[in-house]
């Protein structure tokens, strides 16, 4: 026999082939996409460091919910955005029922029932004035305690609205089991908790500041992980575990790879991550300055955090990846 004697390249030879040998496929029901919806808004209005993606009205949440819905998106995560002038210390729109987020969640629900799965960004950012995770206290650091008593009952009043699952994002030590019991306890142990367990303090949400029309000041380096650390990531999700978490997530994604592997071999439940918005607006910018392929970094990116390990991920690509990946 000719050296060499074992040839890899015999599984690549025809786009046959190496379909059969494909180790990894992603498929729209388990991409989420996670949506915008601003109080007060006409109609709705593009987001300039996110090209493509809007924050929504009310009418338009629904016509874009819809075509992701039939598209074959799995689910839904709401991002509410009120009005500066519903902006307060403690959040309170946050747990408002007529607040924007409830109400975009009511929405939701009551269009699709049980058609899909419904989720809320449980966190305070989008509706405190200082733009924080939490509420402050006197030294201005984030209160970890008194925050945990307003995610309690904004849980419950997500759950009221309609939504399946929460998603708390605030990175608060003991939020997972503070919701789980509020939720319990409030008759909606049926509920659950998608928990952003490794939810990173690095560069990547720049773009989210735009979409949501943060007021923050600083940063979040006193509560998201640092990124140069992860067995303090395993050890948040064995917590987050532990306190009842449904899913856990790791967040970003396509820096946080590593990640993503390791937490994927130490947990059973469900693994998911989120592709945010700065890893979305750079290959939008290189796509549009033509120095990508765009439908094919995207696909490439997913797959990607896929392989790593994580069976769900949230993408602002969702809807169009799933008409990609059908055809
Ligand atoms: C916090 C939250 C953020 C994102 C999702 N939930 C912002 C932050 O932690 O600073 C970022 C998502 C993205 O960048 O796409 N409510």
């Amino acid at each position: 026999m000719s050296f060499p004697d074992i040839r890899p390249r015999r599984l690549r030879r025809t786009p046959a082939i190496r379909r059969l040998v494909e180790e990894t496929r992603i498929a729209p029901s388990e991409l989420v996409l996670p949506m915008f919806l601003r109080e007060g808004l006409t109609e709705p209005k593009p987001i300039s460091s996110m090209p493509g993606v809007v924050q929504h009205t009310r009418e338009s949440l629904l016509k874009a919910a819809h075509d992701a819905v039939s598209a074959g998106v799995g689910g839904l995560m709401l991002f509410g955005v009120p009005e500066d002038a519903n902006k307060d210390e403690t959040g309170s729109a946050g747990l408002d029922p007529e607040g924007i987020l409830n109400v975009g969640l009511r929405d939701l629900r009551r269009e699709f029932g049980d058609a899909t799965v419904v989720m809320g960004d449980l966190c305070l950012d989008e509706f405190t004035s200082h733009g924080h995770c939490g509420v402050l206290a006197a030294d201005g650091s984030v209160d970890n305690d008194a925050t945990l008593e307003i995610y309690a009952e904004m849980a419950v009043a997500q759950a009221e609205a309609g939504a399946h699952m929460v998603g708390p994002s605030g990175m608060m030590d003991g939020q997972i089991g503070v919701v789980r019991r509020a939720l319990d306890k409030a008759g909606h142990q049926d509920i659950g908790i998608l928990a952003y367990s490794a939810k990173y303090a690095g560069a990547f949400y720049g773009p989210f500041r735009e979409a949501v029309e943060s007021t923050l000041q600083g940063d979040r380096r006193q509560y998201q992980q640092d990124p140069p650390n992860l067995r303090e990531a395993l050890r948040e999700v064995d917590l987050d575990v532990a306190e009842g978490a449904d899913i856990v997530m790791v967040k970003p994604a396509l820096a946080y790879l590593d990640v993503i592997a390791a937490i994927r071999e130490r947990v059973t439940v469900p693994v998911a991550a989120y592709q945010v918005s700065g890893e979305y607006a750079m290959v939008e910018a290189a796509a549009a300055n033509g120095w990508i392929d765009r439908e094919r970094v995207i696909l490439e990116s997913l797959t990607s955090i896929k392989r790593a390990g994580a069976q769900i991920t949230l993408t602002y690509w969702a809807s169009e990846v799933a008409g990609l990946l059908r055809g």
